[in-house]
């Protein structure tokens, strides 16, 4: 299977959103990768449900939200409603993660769950099973542009040990930091899906960014 892209919105041009999410329409990637942040969880405010139900008309990718805020079950059902495909929530956010989870498969959506960098990855062994996602923050989330952090590949790897040994079919997605370099070591350590955004957006050419990342071979 070749490594799914998904271009994260939070370096896309907000005053032209529609252009920007009509390039990653265009292009290879197979998901848009959107960032909700609620001046809690992270130090940072980013957008918000009308945002996403915009980009939901406009978009022909499956919508990857990722939802850096506290007690993200508020929100499953409204997030649904405005066109998630897959909603991640993060591990330190969440004391009920196992009924979270469920509840976000019952309302119809993937699944995902984010760990952040000092989280280990061996405490999603218990429930690796119900997950369609596991999102590993290769930088402290909250802001894009931020360099990579190489423990992450160590993880990454003891993940794909963990998936492997089980029944889950769980991908594995990294976020932060992502460029030609660290997206192929990360591929070699087992990775399934990768976030972009600086990289992307800032990059020349945008389209040619997202071929040249699915392109990258371990
Ligand atoms: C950071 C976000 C990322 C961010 C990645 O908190 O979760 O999705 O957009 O940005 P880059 O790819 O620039 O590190
Ligand atoms: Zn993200």
């Amino acid at each position: 299977m070749s490594t799914i892209i998904s271009p994260s919105l939070l370096s896309a041009d907000f005053l032209n959103l529609g252009k920007d999410v009509e390039m990653v329409n265009q292009s290879e990637a197979e998901w848009i990768h959107l960032d909700i942040m609620d001046g809690v969880f992270v130090p940072n405010i980013s957008y918000g449900l009308p945002v996403v139900s915009h980009i939901k008309k406009a978009a022909r990718k499956a919508l990857d939200v990722h939802l850096m805020i506290v007690q993200p079950e508020r929100y499953i059902e409204a997030f649904r409603q405005a066109g998630a495909d897959m909603l991640t929530v993060h591990w330190e956010a969440c004391t009920h993660l196992h009924r979270t989870v469920q509840q976000i498969k019952s309302c119809g959506m993937k699944a995902g769950v984010a760990l952040n960098p000092h989280t280990p990855v061996q405490l999603l062994e218990d429930i690796i099973e119900d997950m369609d996602v596991v999102l590993l923050m290769s930088v402290n989330p909250g802001f894009g542009g931020q360099s990579f952090i190489p423990r992450t590949l160590e993880k990454t790897r003891k993940l794909r040990e963990i998936i492997d040994k089980s029944n889950s079919h769980a991908l594995i997605e990294i976020d932060g930091g992502v460029n030609f370099e660290t997206g192929r070591q990360l591929i070699a350590a087992g990775a399934d899906a990768l976030v972009a955004g600086s990289f992307v957006f800032k990059s020349e050419n945008p389209t040619d960014t997202i071929r040249g990342l699915k392109k990258l071979q371990a």
